[in-house]
């Protein structure tokens, strides 16, 4: 391994000189033989290398693809999927101008199909690219035009391509729009930045050096942005990818040149349970720590292939030759995945909304083209039917809904989860047992089993409650349910209060782990136990680096309450309104507008890319919590429709008091535009004084902005230090943009952070009107 890294570093230190004497022409009748894996066809300066690379993980007789590779060993293309042996080779054809992998038993595994095209020369360019040129110059055929699973920058994905990995594919479609397909039927995920009406004309998708994904076309100067790696114009030398992999999720990854490790650095499905899939058929996805895991549904099933449980699993009684009665087996908390075209399937091929959940079980057991049936809890009531065919599923104990398969009768449940933490017991056991008796040799034994039984059964308790928070360690998307009284115990009877807000009391709690926790007791909340799991699992959808993460929630009888994670330098509100009875740190103006892109990110993302549009209804400064770096974490998300919410809100756009209004996410937007003039200001809102020459914030930064003395408006206690006057102007433009009277006047969400990023030119915004209809407002809220 590690000579293999000096080989390397030797190398990219010998390259600049070597490749001024090297042009890295590829000639006809060129040939690289699989049994030798050091021959590769460079490009100039090393950064890329055809070869043959050996299958990962290793097979034996050992197998190999022929593969374009990034410095360190990051293949981004191969000549096909299928692994050849040890005695194959790839030859650009002496004569015909054709590159082909030949196998050893003389087969062609993979072909360019340039035969006869003219084709004089190949050769392997900085950006990773293999063309094969007619005359020297004129391309034939290019490796970035064929695809395998990866996208490098520099490359121009466009419609035509496609990116595979086993039944899995990417694709972009003529209107901008980029999905995620299972056996090209199945769209498990999209997004989609352009709207409907505009077909845009050849739109390309490409990965920028920096780290940005974005769709451009020729009407489009900057491109839209499709998503950022959080890596995102990190500086070094890094290298990023996008790949589609084979648990069908697609990731931007980045690597530090040379390393050949390469970290995930955005993902387009957080929740891996929710690619369609991924367990095979009739194979159910949940986590075990941070990693999704495939089990069967039951004992009636058994894995397809017991070494590979992603391949599904079958039922050991087939439904038709079963010799006594069908039943259903119940899955509670479980979801079936329904994408169309196979979702939803009732007896006359439509929707069916049903009373209860038996008859969604019932109706399907009593359907002889019914293979199973799901039923989401989310108050609609809508019961899906399964058709013998693919299905995919997903168990969470967040999840409000409860699945049916049919089986042969009787229906054997899968051991339960309290069975498998007395598993988790045993194991404990014997290791302490291994250590202690190790330590302590022969010595008292009864005494000494005396005082481990004390001591581990307070480890252990211990140790499945760690081994619960791992659960949620990133991406897993699985919020952990917790007893209320094991929250009691971890909030000491709830005896240190954080805080209170507009939801609930927030008390400090600790895991086992010592990581420490926020709990919210949700108060106020009317509905049952079902809409509140809705609620946690919308919540745990909700994945970004700008939003405060759920951790897990408690739903026992009365109580409802909701574990996040702990934010150090608590709300925004401490810092930007600081008396003299509360003096604490001065943001500045660097740490503000990050602050303000941070948060615009964080709504941008409740808003537009929650699989669930979210709107908050309650941005505040008081509700944009900060992390140990001063990273705006935003918080009290998807709790309003739960909760009343009369009086809780703060910021009122004029909609909330007009008659029959219709709320939208643009109230969020109001909002915002009110949080971002006192970041800039930092001033109340509704503070009026001498200074402000008594008038409320906006009106007054209005004014001086007119005036041209947009530096007067910001935080006077930022006196003398370094302030981006361009930010300030993006910042106080945007503002004002956001707290338009009109809720069509106001950007969206999205655009915000566009025009506060730069990227999106910014008009000069009209006199916000709202004036008149706010003060009645102000006076009350004060
Ligand atoms: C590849 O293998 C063939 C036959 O095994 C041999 O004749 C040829 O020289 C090898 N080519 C290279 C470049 O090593
Ligand atoms: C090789 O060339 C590419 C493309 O011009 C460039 O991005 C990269 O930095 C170069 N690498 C070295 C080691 O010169
Ligand atoms: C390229 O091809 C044209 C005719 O197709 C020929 O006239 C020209 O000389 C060729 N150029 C080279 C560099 O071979
Ligand atoms: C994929 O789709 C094809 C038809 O489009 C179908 O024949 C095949 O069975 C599907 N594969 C799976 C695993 O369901
Ligand atoms: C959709 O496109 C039309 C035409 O370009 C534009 O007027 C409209 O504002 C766009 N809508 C959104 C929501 O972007
Ligand atoms: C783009 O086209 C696809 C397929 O035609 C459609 O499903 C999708 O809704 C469209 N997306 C947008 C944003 O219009
Ligand atoms: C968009 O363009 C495609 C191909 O150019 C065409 O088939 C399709 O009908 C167009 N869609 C709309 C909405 O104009
Ligand atoms: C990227 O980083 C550079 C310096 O590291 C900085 O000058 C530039 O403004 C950053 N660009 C963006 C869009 O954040
Ligand atoms: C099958 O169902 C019938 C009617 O419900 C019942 O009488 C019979 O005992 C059942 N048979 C078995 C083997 O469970």
């Amino acid at each position: 391994m590690t000579t293999k890294i000096q080989i390397l570093l030797l190398s990219i230190l010998l390259l600049p000189t070597i490749s001024l004497a090297m042009v890295n022409i590829i000639s006809p009748g060129s040939t690289l033989n699989a049994s030798n894996t050091n021959q590769a066809w460079s490009s100039p300066n090393g950064t890329f290398s055809l070869g043959f690379i050996p299958i990962n993980p290793p097979t034996s007789p050992p197998t190999f693809l022929a593969a374009i590779v990034y410095s360190g060993g990051i293949p981004i293309w191969s000549a096909g999927t299928i692994p050849v042996d040890s005695a194959a080779y790839l030859q650009l054809h002496p004569t015909e101008g054709n590159l082909r992998l030949v196998s050893g038993s003389g087969h062609t595994v993979w072909d360019s199909a340039t035969a006869n095209l003219g084709v004089s020369s190949a050769s392997l360019d900085d950006y990773g690219n293999l063309v094969l040129t007619r005359n020297g110059t004129i391309q034939v055929w290019a490796s970035f035009e064929h695809p395998t699973d990866t996208v490098v920058p520099g490359q121009k994905f466009s419609t035509r391509h496609v990116l595979r990995n086993g039944l899995y594919s990417f694709r972009l479609l003529s209107n901008g729009t980029v999905n995620l397909k299972w056996n090209d039927s199945t769209a498990y995920w999209s997004r989609g930045t352009f709207n409907s009406s505009n077909n845009r004309t050849s739109p390309t998708l490409g990965l920028q050096p920096t780290g940005i994904l974005s769709v451009s076309d020729p009407t489009l100067t900057r491109g839209a942005i499709m998503a950022y790696s959080n890596d995102y114009n990190q500086s070094g030398e890094i290298f990023r990818f996008l790949r589609l992999d084979s648990d069908g999720n697609l990731r931007i990854y980045g690597s530090d040149k040379g390393s050949g490790i390469q970290t995930v650095r955005w993902v387009a499905v957080e929740d891996q349970c929710r690619v369609f899939g991924f367990c095979g058929n009739m194979g159910i996805c949940s986590y075990s720590g941070k990693n999704p895991i495939c089990r069967c549904p039951s004992q009636n099933f058994e894995l397809l292939d017991p070494k590979d449980s992603r391949k599904g699993c079958k039922r050991k009684v087939a439904t038709e030759d079963c010799a006594g009665n069908l039943t259903m087996l119940t899955m509670e908390h479980t979801l079936f995945l329904t994408f169309p075209p196979q979702s939803l399937f009732a007896v006359e091929g439509s929707e069916i909304f049903m009373v209860g959940i038996s008859s969604c079980r019932m109706s399907c057991l009593v359907n002889p083209t019914c293979d199973a049936s799901t039923i989401l809890s989310d108050g609609g009531g809508m019961c899906y039917y399964k058709m013998p065919g693919f299905i995919s599923g997903y168990t969470n104990p967040a999840l409000p809904s409860t699945s049916y398969v049919k089986v042969c009768s009787p229906a054997v449940p899968n051991a339960s989860p309290s069975m498998r933490s007395d598993g988790w017991r045993m194991h404990a056991w014997a290791l302490a047992m291994v250590v202690i008796g190790t330590i302590l040799g022969l010595i008292a034994l009864e005494g000494s089993l005396w005082w481990w039984c004390c001591r581990s059964s307070r480890k252990i308790g211990g140790l499945s409650l760690s081994a619960k928070y791992a659960l949620i360690e990133y991406a897993s998307g699985a919020p952990v349910e917790f007893s209320y009284r094991e929250l009691r115990r971890l909030t000491k009877e709830f005896k240190e209060k954080l805080g209170s807000g507009g939801f609930g009391a927030v008390y400090r709690g600790v895991l086992a782990d010592r990581t420490v926790v926020a709990v919210k007791r949700v108060e106020g909340i009317e509905e049952g136990e079902r809409q509140f799991r809705m609620v946690v699992s919308t919540l745990s959808c909700t994945h970004h680096l700008n939003l405060v993460r759920l951790i897990g929630f408690c739903c026992e009888r009365s109580h409802r309450l909701l574990v996040y994670e702990f934010m150090q330098n608590k709300s925004l509100d401490n810092f930007l309104f600081q008396t003299d009875d509360k003096p604490g740190k001065l943001l500045n103006w660097e740490t503000r507008f990050n602050i303000a892109l941070g948060t615009a990110r964080g709504i941008t993302y409740l808003h537009d890319e929650c699989p669930e549009s979210i709107i908050h209804c309650d941005i505040k400064p008081e509700n944009i919590l900060l992390d140990k770096n001063y990273s705006a974490k935003v918080s009290d998300f998807g709790l309003a429709k739960v909760a009343t919410l009369k009086d809780h809100i703060d910021y009122l756009a004029p909609e909330w008091v007009q008659e029959n209004a219709a709320i939208t996410s643009k109230a969020d937007v109001y909002s915002y535009g009110m949080v971002l003039l006192e970041t800039v200001s930092g001033r109340r809102n509704m503070e009026v004084s001498a200074e402000t020459n008594w008038k409320v914030l906006w009106a007054w930064a209005y004014e001086e902005f007119e005036k041209g003395n947009v530096v007067g408006i910001v935080d006077r206690r930022l006196g003398g230090q370094e302030v981006d006057v361009e930010q300030v102007m993006r910042a106080i433009k945007v503002s004002f943009w956001c707290i338009q009277e009109q809720p069509s006047e106001r950007p969206r969400m999205g655009k915000v952070v566009h025009m506060l990023e730069g990227i999106t030119e910014i008009h000069r915004p009209p006199p916000p009107k709202a004036l008149n209809t706010l003060l009645p407002t102000a006076t009350i809220l004060n």
